[in-house]
């Protein structure tokens, strides 16, 4: 279904996000005909350029990162007829009128403003699109992370925007939100019977939420070492995912209703630091070894600097003061150049209470719903089941899978895909408001300034290893392993 006609203007056209996303999500959304005939895309950026050097920019990064089977020639030419560009220095006065001309004054469509920019620049051009007269009743302001470095900072950001825009048209992306399998957690969670009333700290002995990638810092360095894994993915991608394992069931999936609750669960986190002691909190930082096949160098190197304590790696046990799960322990870890590039929520049930078999039977393992969000994305139900054979009661841990690629044939769309349309169609679900931003801060930011001020260093790792053993302690010595498939 095509959405309403509109105009998007996106700051740091030129930059790396608009290359490898915004702009083939676009491209995706028109083929598959939601673009609407006569909506344009308007590049915005410091760069000069004429809009003839800018299409050929976008036609460039589509090459770059569509498969050639997808980008049959005439539609992406049909794409390209959308775009234009004005050159224009966000921190300067001059030069806005250019933009209020491509976005055609008088024509009453939806304006989305895509700040695809580092965050600094987020108040000021809010404040110019404000001064401008360019902000309409239907204009919209997306943002991208990070958005603060902390719950003082992420205030600032957040009062700068809010006083060109009503929160209702503010649209802060956490691009997890807009990944099929972490919205399928909604779907599996209040669209089945089955787990609702086994879903609390009764049933459940703990959860893991893993983001292990083998990426390293790639060209991201500057960014990356003021912000750390912490900020980087524990903030926001992590705690999203660990709220929408954790709330209660909203009364609807309308924006405010699941917001509300994803709240909720935010400002029922213990904070670490105060209740358990710094120890429930690992940091690493890797060192050269082999990642994806070769390799690589240490984060150290790649910086360029020996002396950085940026961690490249968190694990870390989370708990939630309510009635629901009081005493379950949710373990997080994330990092850089670890073996695999894997995302995956995994639930493990309590034991059973008592076993009626004898020990020939073998260990009975606990159940475990485990989620996968990428690669493979998936729900695998470990169950123990009877060992095929005439060889007795022999009991086995086997997974009932559900592979999504098997089961489906369509496509995946890219999060950006579903969250662009999103925006256009004023639908704030899968966005962050602010108090949830603030509320995540508020947790982590004593666990920040437990780390600044320890003499300890983020412990090594090696490349293509599971992180520091530390992290294997962590939840070792709560008598639990980190899962591993099979
Ligand atoms: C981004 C982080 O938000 O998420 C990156 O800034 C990280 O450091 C990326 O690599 C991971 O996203 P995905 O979709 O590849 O899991």
């Amino acid at each position: 279904i095509p959405v309403d006609i509109f105009d998007l203007a996106v700051f740091g056209a030129t930059g790396d996000l608009a290359q490898r996303k915004l702009l083939p999500a676009l491209f995706h959304r028109d083929l598959a005909g939601q673009i609407p005939p006569g909506a344009r895309i308007i590049g915005v950026s410091r760069r000069a350029m004429t809009d003839a050097e800018f299409i050929a920019f976008a036609k460039a990064a589509l090459e770059a990162h569509i498969p050639a089977e997808e980008r049959k020639g005439g539609e992406v030419e049909a794409f390209l007829k959308r775009l234009s560009y004005v050159t224009l220095d966000a921190t300067q006065d001059q030069g806005w009128d250019a933009l209020a001309k491509a976005l055609k004054p008088g024509e009453d469509r939806i304006r989305v403003f895509y700040l695809a920019t580092s965050p600094d620049l987020f108040g000021p051009i809010c404040d110019r699109l404000g001064k401008n007269k360019l902000v309409t009743p239907k204009s919209r302001v997306v943002i991208e992370k990070p958005l603060g470095k902390d719950l003082e900072s992420a205030r600032a950001v957040n009062d700068s925007i809010g006083k060109v825009f009503p929160e209702s048209s503010v649209y802060r992306i956490d691009h997890y939100l807009g990944k099929e399998t972490v919205q399928n957690l909604l779907a599996l969670r209040f669209a089945n019977a089955l787990f609702e009333p086994i879903w609390n700290s009764a049933h459940v002995d703990h959860v893991q939420i893993t983001v292990a990638e083998t990426l390293g810092v790639e060209g991201r360095a500057g960014y990356y070492d003021t912000a750390g894994a912490l900020r980087d993915m524990v903030q926001n991608h992590m705690l999203q995912l660990l709220c929408l394992v954790a709330i209660e069931p909203p009364t609807s999936i309308a924006a405010d209703a699941l917001r509300d609750e994803k709240l909720k669960v935010l400002k029922s986190l213990k904070p670490v630091v105060a209740h358990n002691g710094a120890n429930n909190t690992v940091r690493g930082q890797y060192r050269a070894g082999a990642s994806a096949g070769g390799a690589v160098p240490g984060y150290l190197d790649e910086l360029g600097s020996p002396s950085s304590k940026t961690e490249t790696f968190v694990a870390l046990k989370a708990e939630i003061g309510n009635w629901r799960w009081n005493g379950v322990p949710f373990y997080l870890r994330t990092g850089k150049r670890l073996p695999d590039r894997l995302s995956e929520i995994v639930v493990t049930f309590r034991p059973i209470p008592y076993s009626v078999f004898d020990d020939s039977a073998g260990p009975i393992e606990a159940n475990r719903l485990v989620i996968r969000l990428q690669p493979d994305e998936g729900v695998k139900l470990w169950l123990m089941i009877k060992d095929p054979g005439p060889g007795g009661m022999r009991l086995q841990h086997v997974p009932l899978d559900m592979s999504f690629a098997e089961a489906f044939s369509v496509r995946n769309p890219d999060a950006y895909e579903r969250l662009i349309l999103d925006v256009v169609r004023g639908n704030q679900t899968l966005f962050m408001r602010r108090d949830e931003v603030e509320a995540a801060w508020t947790w982590i930011d004593p666990i920040l300034d437990a780390w600044a001020e320890s003499t300890d260093l983020p412990k090594p790792y090696t490349a293509g290893t599971w992180g520091p053993a530390a992290a294997v302690a962590l939840i070792e010595r709560d008598g639990r392993t980190w899962h591993e498939d099979g």
